[in-house]
């Protein structure tokens, strides 16, 4: 990992809301961080709506689903390299069991292409089976902080 314009990355990501991977020094683990704050975002949309906490739009769902079957996608090339940072909850587990991490990152997209956004009562119902798949990656390969 070159450390070459890190300083002028940094700058630019601290004008931001202040996240999780701010400060994160290692490029490649603030990108992964970065895709699963998208990740967040789209399930946190999906997980609203199906709560009755944001109005459900077939349209926003529609969206959020299509983003998050692409961030599955997007999984394995991100963690594919074995960098770490001191602020990352990454667990060596990921490299030691990669098809299985592999695996974990393809349920989630299944399970986003699985979700029908058409409709609140079929969103709702196939929020738990989403919400599985962060849970089995994470419990696995992501440190409890
Ligand atoms: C294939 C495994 C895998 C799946 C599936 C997965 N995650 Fe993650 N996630 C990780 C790992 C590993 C990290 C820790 C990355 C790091 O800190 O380097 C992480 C970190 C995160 C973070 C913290 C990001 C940050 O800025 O520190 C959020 C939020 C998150 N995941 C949300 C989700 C949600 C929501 C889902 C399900 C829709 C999900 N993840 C599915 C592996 C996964």
């Amino acid at each position: 990992m070159t450390r070459f314009g890190v300083a002028l990355a940094l700058g630019a990501t601290l004008a931001g809301a202040a996240l999780a991977h701010d400060g994160v020094e290692n490029e490649a683990v603030k990108a992964r961080m970065m895709l699963m704050d998208g990740v967040k975002t789209a399930t946190g949309t999906l997980g609203g709506m199906a709560k009755g906490e944001i109005e459900f739009d077939a349209d926003k769902a529609g969206a959020a689903r299509q983003a998050l079957m692409e961030y599955a996608a997007k999984v394995p090339a991100a963690f594919e390299a074995q960098e770490m940072d001191p602020k990352s909850t990454a667990l060596p587990a990921i490299w030691e069991n990669w098809a299985d991490f592999e695996a974990k990152a393809v349920a989630m997209g299944a399970a986003a292409e699985a979700l029908d956004t058409s409709d609140l009562g079929w969103l709702q119902a196939g929020m738990g089976e989403l919400g599985g798949t962060c849970a089995a990656c994470h419990k696995a390969y992501r440190i409890k902080k």
